[in-house]
């Protein structure tokens, strides 16, 4: 353990020291650049001189941000290595011949599960594309249609200022590719194919149905997907925030401790008298808006028993995806157990946690979530532009004129 933190330390410490040593180079050039901006107002014939300096800046610039977002994906690698070097040893000890017990607290069970063996030949035209977006094999996928531009624009806007570079938008149509292409945007367009079962359950639903589907697309080609509806703000790059140790790690529609991670629920029945009690186990639904999902055996049948069960019930996707994730097998019914994860509810948070707790709670100024769904308000636009206020331009009463919750009618 000291020495992973030794290296963080130092690691932090080179890349304070080359930050540091970028801007003021890049602070001196600008003084270079103003003075001769300035000189060439009142000198009209060094008007070109000007430009190909501006140029110059500007390119220096775009470095420095290469610089900073480079340092951020060697913060992924180091995480993502020494994870990965951990879930190996885990396989190796629990895939072996049949062993001994060791002795109490050496025990530990395998949840890590294996990756599965890319199939490039399942789909190549996004194989091809993903070659390109996600040379990690690691991205942040969304799925929209046109109807949700605007809330696309500012999700993309929000991934790009937060530093990611791997993630994709599935385009369900023409003009949301098109909307893709000319803000640089990666995408890969597809039709969708709803059930017809889930036609009318509303737009929303029909396309989180489909996205299940959609996804075992990207396991097969043995990419993890951190799945991400487009009514959700990045505030850092998620992928440095990952454990990467379960099929599934989602985030939570808790708001504390016990509704996110799980409590015993006591229920009370007094006509059973000295057995009045019976304890029960609860946990908020995992948000089905947000979670990272590892190409395995389990996380695909998962994805498999979620598009097979909304093929023939007219059920909403989020409830059937946290069935399959939680229901032990019983009589006629076989469980997925599946490895899960719950994420931190502040660093991926949702809009209930933001507008009930965090905002009004004086320890969480100048707290930067990692991701926050607006998925508990209805007004979601609105809120997602006072959040970036809030967030990003520093308004900090960009979001007193909301409710704690929707005004229900
Ligand atoms: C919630 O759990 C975290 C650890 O998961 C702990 O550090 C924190 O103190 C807990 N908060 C409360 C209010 O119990």
């Amino acid at each position: 353990m000291r020495k992973r933190g030794d290296g963080g330390w130092s690691q932090r410490a080179g890349s304070v020291l080359s930050t540091r040593y970028g801007l003021e180079v890049a602070f001196s050039i600008l003084v270079g650049v103003l003075m001769g901006a300035l000189w060439s107002f009142f000198n009209p014939r060094c008007y070109t001189t000007t430009s190909i300096a501006l140029d110059k800046l500007q390119h220096l610039n775009s470095e420095l941000t290469t610089l900073r977002e480079e340092n951020i994906e060697l913060k992924v690698h180091l995480k993502r290595a020494e994870q990965e070097r951990d879930a190996a040893l885990k396989q190796r000890e629990s895939l072996g011949l049949v062993k001994k017990v060791g002795p109490v607290g050496t025990v530990k069970s395998l949840r890590t599960q294996p990756l599965v063996q890319p199939n490039e030949d399942a789909n190549p035209k996004l194989a091809e594309i993903l070659s390109k977006v996600a040379p990690d094999k690691e991205l942040v996928v969304g799925i929209a249609n046109n109807n949700v531009r605007s809330m696309v624009n500012i999700w993309f806007s929000s991934l790009k200022r937060a530093g990611v570079s791997n993630y994709l938008l599935v385009a369900l149509d023409d003009q949301i590719a098109h909307f893709c292409k000319s803000n640089q945007v990666p995408f890969y367009r597809r039709d969708a194919t709803i059930a017809a079962i889930q036609k009318d359950t509303g737009d929303n639903h029909a396309i989180s149905g489909l996205k299940f589907h959609l996804l075992r697309e990207f396991l097969e080609l043995g990419y993890s997907v951190l799945l991400s509806d487009v009514d959700i703000l990045f505030f850092q790059n998620p992928f440095l925030h990952l454990y990467r140790d379960c099929d599934v790690e989602s985030m939570s529609d808790g708001y504390n401790n016990q509704t996110a991670y799980g409590y015993d629920d006591v229920s009370d029945d007094p006509k059973m008298g000295w057995a009045r009690y019976a304890h029960t186990m609860r946990i908020w639904v995992f948000n089905s808006g947000l979670f990272y999902i590892r190409p395995t055996i389990p996380s695909i049948e998962l994805l498999d028993r979620v598009t097979s069960r909304l093929s023939k019930e007219k059920a909403w996707d989020q409830a059937v995806f946290n069935e399959e994730l939680f229901r032990p097998s019983h009589p006629g019914y076989e469980g997925l157990h599946a490895s899960l994860r719950v994420m931190d509810y502040y660093l991926f948070m949702n809009s209930k946690v933001m507008f009930t707790i965090v905002r009004k709670d004086a320890n969480f100024d100048g707290f930067l979530p990692v991701a926050l769904h607006v998925n508990y308000h209805p007004d979601k636009y609105e809120r997602m532009l006072a959040l970036i206020n809030y967030f990003v331009n520093g308004k900090k009463d960009a979001l007193k004129a909301f409710p704690d919750g929707s005004e229900w009618r």
